[in-house]
């Protein structure tokens, strides 16, 4: 079973050619990130015009490189939800049209399903049940997945989600955007304990997170340093920013995957390329006896690849479109496409 995928969600235009949902054909990429760069985030407006401009070029790549025409593709799929409207309008559309023209199932994908389903491209071991954390620019999510398309929230933000809180971190730091990556490799440098950033814990239990907090005290910790004209160590803050926010994480991930009696654990999301993440989640699951999966850096970020792993099993059992299917800018994890 081969799936042309689409992904255009925030700001990068995507297709890619997944064979059985495990074994990637071809994977293009086009970021808009030198687009979005003078506006120091994505503009949702002017990520649509571009992927309008990219998206048939992408495509084309994507099967030139797979080495196959469309006649020998048997399934089109989309990111459906969530994202941003306009920017998800113009894959899902193109899909749409691309699967009436040549009579063939269309396929609506949710972004974060396919985030677990990066996984699934890369460790053909891999299967469910386990508990996966997501987290991503917009998302924090802990999710017990006992199946391909089972999911059950088990945790998540109550206000910002992690990304979002590396990106402003990086950004009252002075680093460019997208801040994530460039706070990761600063704080590979700094001293994780120099500064005592808050953690929240919530009580009875539950295991979501709040980062508003912790957000809120690297802008007043600058702010205050420099109405004093002091002088900081922006190394040193990185970490102990980062420390703080990947203990919680950690912490919360472990406690759900325990309580689950998983053996297996799953990291996915954008922010799953994080060094310091990656580095304590290894550890603490070595501890407790998981097996731990995650994906390559290479399909942490945004991607097609992975739509068209977790394509495959919405196919599996008949969640499939039609030409009526709308986009959702929000959606929770645990709902089918109808
Ligand atoms: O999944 P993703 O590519 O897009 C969304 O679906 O949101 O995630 C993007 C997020 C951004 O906030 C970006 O700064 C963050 O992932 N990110 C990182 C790293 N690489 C990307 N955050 C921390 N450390 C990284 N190495
Ligand atoms: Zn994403």
């Amino acid at each position: 079973m081969k799936i042309l995928a689409i992904e255009s969600s925030c700001d990068e235009t995507a297709a890619a050619i997944v064979e059985d949902g495990r074994k990637i054909l071809s994977n293009i990429i086009f970021s808009q990130i030198e687009v979005h760069k003078e506006y120091g985030g994505v503009v949702p407006e002017i990520a649509s015009r571009y992927h309008i401009e990219k998206i048939s070029e992408i495509v084309s790549r994507a099967l030139k490189e797979a080495d196959l025409s469309m006649s020998e593709i048997d399934a089109v799929a989309a990111t459906t939800a969530p994202g941003l409207i306009g920017a998800l309008l113009v894959g899902l559309n193109y899909a749409k049209g691309l699967a009436y023209r040549e009579g063939l199932p269309f396929i609506p994908v949710h972004h974060l399903r396919g985030h677990i389903a990066a996984n699934y491209l890369a460790h053909p071991d891999l299967t469910p049940p386990f508990t996966a954390l997501v987290v991503s620019g917009g998302h924090s999510h802990i999710v017990r997945c006992d199946d391909y398309t089972d999911f059950t929230v088990v945790g998540k933000t109550r206000d910002d989600a992690a990304g979002e809180a590396f990106d402003k971190g990086a950004r009252i730091l002075g680093l460019p955007y997208p801040g994530g990556v460039h706070l990761d490799k600063l704080a590979q440098k700094g001293d994780r304990l120099a500064v005592a950033f808050p953690r929240v814990h919530f009580e009875n239990g539950s295991l979501d997170f709040s980062f508003s907090g912790v957000k809120t005290s690297i802008v007043n910790l600058i702010h205050q340093k420099k109405m004093k004209g002091e002088t900081w160590d922006a190394a040193d803050i990185a970490a102990s920013y980062m420390h703080a926010i990947t203990d919680v994480l950690c912490e919360n991930f472990m406690i759900a995957a325990t309580r689950d009696g998983m053996k297996n654990i799953v990291l996915a999301g954008g922010v799953s390329a994080n060094s310091m993440l990656r580095e304590k989640v290894l550890k603490m699951a070595s501890e407790q006896g998981f097996s731990v999966f995650m994906p390559p850096l290479s399909l942490c970020g945004d991607n097609a690849a992975m739509i068209g792993a977790q394509a495959f099993y919405e196919w599996r059992a008949g969640h499939l479109g039609d030409l009526s299917q709308n986009a959702r800018p929000t959606m929770a994890i645990d709902l089918n496409f109808m």
